[in-house]
């Protein structure tokens, strides 16, 4: 028998563009969800095709996002491998209330502010969550429990339909390419906060204090079996097969080709208690600094995923893959 669609599961939601983005009124609270495994793996497949879910109007704990990022990825299919479990940022706030495993992201400072430079373009910001480390994530999970009146948006945008956007020959052109990640300037926050870098963060493969690792530029999502770009503004440096200028200009058509396509962006504006649960693997996102002193915090839950893998034979673009479904 086939599986009931995600509607009858989840619950009724709306796509908030074509290529990114659905969102679940307050009638679907995750609390209810998180004993039903189908309900769980449904949860998985969805947010790694849509890239990113809303949740409006949440009471989920703490406690519970936490056992619902565990059971996303068992449930996945494939599950997220042993010895990936929930990532512990390197300058985690690490109180004994939160727990390692909680990323405080606020307007005062943390994870939220590092790297954060007065006057540079928004741009500049957008990010795929801890893509420097040897096994990135699979889904992060935020909820928002303070926000400003106005301001303190976040966007969103897919990685597979940047890829589905480019020419077949630069297509071509990327696969195979692998590109250094680095988030050593969490350093610089370390000591100005005075933290201990953690380690291990979420899995073996990720310790150790240099933050670096390397990834292909172009990626296969192991769920959907979809190409993705896997490449951001914040945290890859230089692509490791192409000379330094090359490797500049490449970044940088890239970074833009996602930063200035708003037509596979979604922005979202946040309600308090709001949760969004995303796909790291093929979104990449972006906070909006515009809220000045007001204050804005909530607590994200990340996932550690598989080593990121470009397979050739085995994957397809999102738009082949939707074009050749029935109906669509
Ligand atoms: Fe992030």
């Amino acid at each position: 028998m086939a599986p009931a669609p995600a509607s009858v599961i989840l619950g009724p939601s709306s796509d908030l563009t074509p290529a990114i983005g659905t969102v679940f009124g307050p009638n679907t609270q995750l609390t209810d969800l998180l004993g039903n495994d189908e309900a769980v793996a449904a949860l998985a497949k969805l947010v790694s095709e849509r890239g990113v879910l809303f949740f409006e109007r949440q009471g989920i704990t703490l406690a519970q996002q936490k056992e619902l990022m565990l059971r996303l990825g068992a449930l996945s299919s494939p599950p997220r491998p042993n010895g990936s479990g929930l990532h512990v940022h390197p300058i985690s706030e690490d109180s004994p209330e939160l727990g390692a495993d909680t990323s405080v992201i606020s307007s005062a400072g943390g994870i939220a502010r590092a790297g954060y430079v007065k006057n540079a373009r928004a741009s500049g910001g957008w990010h795929s969550d801890i893509s420097f480390e040897n096994y990135p994530s699979d889904y992060t999970m935020l909820k928002m429990h303070t926000i400003p009146t106005t301001g303190g948006d976040t966007l969103w945008a897919s990685g597979y339909e940047a890829y589905d956007r480019l020419s077949p020959a630069y297509q071509k052109f990327l696969e195979g390419l692998t590109a250094e990640h680095d988030g050593n300037f969490f350093h610089r926050t370390a000591k100005l906060e005075n933290k201990k870098i953690q380690s291990p963060r979420g899995h073996i493969e990720n310790s150790g204090e240099d933050l670096r690792s390397v990834h292909p530029v172009i990626r296969t999502h192991p769920v959907t079996g979809w190409k993705t770009v896997f490449l951001n503004k914040t945290f890859t440096t230089r692509i490791l097969e192409l000379a330094p200028a090359e490797s500049e200009s490449v970044i940088d058509y890239l970074t833009r080709h996602v930063s200035e396509n708003h037509d596979l962006q979604v922005r979202y504006r946040w309600q308090q208690n709001d949760v969004a649960l995303w796909d790291n693997r093929c979104t990449f996102h972006t906070a909006t600094n515009d809220y000045g002193s007001a204050p804005r915090e909530g607590f994200r839950v990340v996932g550690v995923g598989e080593k990121p893998y470009f397979d050739k034979e085995g994957s397809k673009s999102r738009a082949e893959s939707l074009a050749g479904s029935a109906g669509l």
